[in-house]
């Protein structure tokens, strides 16, 4: 089974009438990736040369997509599962993806076609029937429209109620190392226990925020874990909880398995997702870490409810943050939606993955500034200020949800902390803007910069 597409093609498999050849172009578009339909023309084929040049025909088409070396989204025919050759290959090269679709939706889609195999509604059913088994045995996983699709692909589930499910959404059948602060134990840890059943071997509480990010802590998880390479550490909590545990998984034994549970707006939208890892150092965040995708991350909004107002704003500027840059409102899912597909495009954060910086510039400075006595998602409030006002753009947007306010802040030490943060070239620094089609990184000059900074800090 398959995880994730990472490194993978995407197969798209489904009935006639599922939906294969709208989603293809538009999931291939969000992945930056090639999307070939490969069940196109095959309506004429078949009335050409009959069925059985075609399967043979749709064999030698589907094999020579799936052992191409890009990774691509290919949307595969109807019957071209009933190839074991097919299937074989679907199980060494590809993430295969079930487009979900009952027996009426697709009958009521398709009846007027022109596909032979669409004539006449009692064969059309018992086919649907034979076929749906076969599906869901190569299928690594499920979905029914865009942001599922891409979710699946980035190993994202994304469901309420998901936490009671997570003995079975925890790949593997090892043993798992629990991981949470007290708060989080507290409250989710029972549930999280009872649903992981026989499979929970040990658990590990870390301190709550930022604290839990430093080497100490790892070490200390490192030397209480008895988990061997077909172990899993499942961290459940918010982003300060997820980049630790991520990190002691990606370290520990030279890398075992970790899922990431998130409790916090922040890590559902962001954190949890993409598998960037790590712990802080005195001289600064993020300093030591590792790229280290979860084998799956389990998304349950229903957690949300027991956050605190204070951690609830903080998750909304980092959802203000992905509607800018989508250019359009989301709801949780399609945030969610937006951030695994820029991760997917670009695991390694050498491209488009930089755009999820917008306003973080300004926020690192500022946090720097304040000495860190300044909530992350209010100096990304104000980050996002100064990126709308140097974009020419209106900054309703930002001001209506998060009415970021100045803040105090010593401006030498945030404008040096910006300048270590960024390249500059020449006289001008890089920052993550909107431009007229989207997110863009562009040098502006220095007292620009400058000028946009001061006007944060009261
Ligand atoms: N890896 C990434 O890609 C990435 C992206 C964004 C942010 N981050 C990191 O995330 C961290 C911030 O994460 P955060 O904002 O989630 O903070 P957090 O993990 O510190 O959690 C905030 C507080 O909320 C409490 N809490 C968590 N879930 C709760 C729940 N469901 N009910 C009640 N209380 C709950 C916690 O105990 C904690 O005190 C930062 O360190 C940041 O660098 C990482
Ligand atoms: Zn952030």
């Amino acid at each position: 089974m398959a995880l994730n597409a990472l490194g993978r093609h995407v197969a798209l498999v489904g009935f006639m009438g599922a939906g294969k050849s709208t989603l293809l172009p538009q999931l291939a578009e969000r992945l930056g990736r090639p999307g070939v339909d490969i069940d196109e023309g095959a309506t004429q084929f078949i009335a050409e040369h009959g069925m059985d040049a075609f399967r043979m025909h749709e064999l030698q088409r589907t094999l020579f997509f799936l052992e191409g070396r890009e990774p691509g989204v290919f949307a595969l025919g109807g019957g071209a599962v009933t190839a074991p050759e097919i299937r074989d290959e679907l199980a060494r090269s590809a993430f295969t993806l079930l487009l979900d679709v009952s027996a009426d939706d697709a009958w009521e889609r398709v009846r007027e076609s022109d596909r032979p195999l669409a004539r006449e509604e009692d064969a059309f059913r018992l086919l649907h029937a034979e076929r749906d088994h076969l599906y869901r045995a190569v299928a690594d996983a499920t979905a029914t429209d865009l942001d599922g699709a891409v979710l699946a692909c980035a190993g994202v589930h994304y469901a309420l109620g998901a936490l009671d499910r997570l003995g079975e959404l925890v790949p593997g059948d090892g043993p798992v190392a629990l991981v949470a602060d007290a708060t989080v134990m507290g409250i989710h840890g029972p549930r999280a226990q009872q649903a992981l059943g026989d499979r929970l071997g040990s658990l590990h509480e870390v301190p709550a925020g930022e604290p839990a990010k430093q080497l100490a802590v790892a070490q200390r998880l490192w030397s209480e874990l008895r988990l061997d390479r077909g172990g899993t550490v499942v961290a459940l909590g918010g982003g300060t909880t997820t980049d630790l545990a991520g990190y002691v998984a990606a370290a520990y034994l030279r890398g075992v398995a970790w899922v990431a549970v998130p409790t916090t707006g922040v890590g559902q939208v962001d954190a949890a997702i993409g598998g960037k890892t790590g712990v802080d150092l005195p001289e600064g965040k993020n300093l030591v870490g590792a790229f280290h995708w979860p084998a799956r991350t389990v998304i349950d909004p229903a957690l949300l409810e027991t956050l605190p107002e204070r951690e609830r704003r903080q998750g909304l500027a980092e959802h203000v943050k992905t509607e800018l840059l989508a250019g359009r409102s989301l709801d949780g899912r399609g945030a969610a939606a937006y951030k695994a597909a820029l991760c997917l495009r670009d695991p390694h954060d050498r491209g488009p993955r930089q755009w999820l910086n917008l306003g973080h510039t300004f926020a690192h400075a500022l946090e720097t500034g304040a000495d860190f006595d300044l909530p992350h998602g209010e100096a990304v409030a104000l980050g996002l200020l100064a990126a709308l006002r140097l974009s020419g753009r209106d900054t309703a947007p930002v001001v209506d949800a998060l009415d970021p306010q100045p803040v105090a802040a010593d401006r030498e030490r945030a404008w040096q902390a910006l300048l270590r943060d960024k390249k500059r070239t020449g006289d001008a620094i890089n920052l993550v803007l909107l431009g007229a089609d989207g997110p863009v990184v562009e040098p502006r000059p220095a007292d620009e910069v400058r000028a946009a900074l001061d006007s944060l800090i009261s």
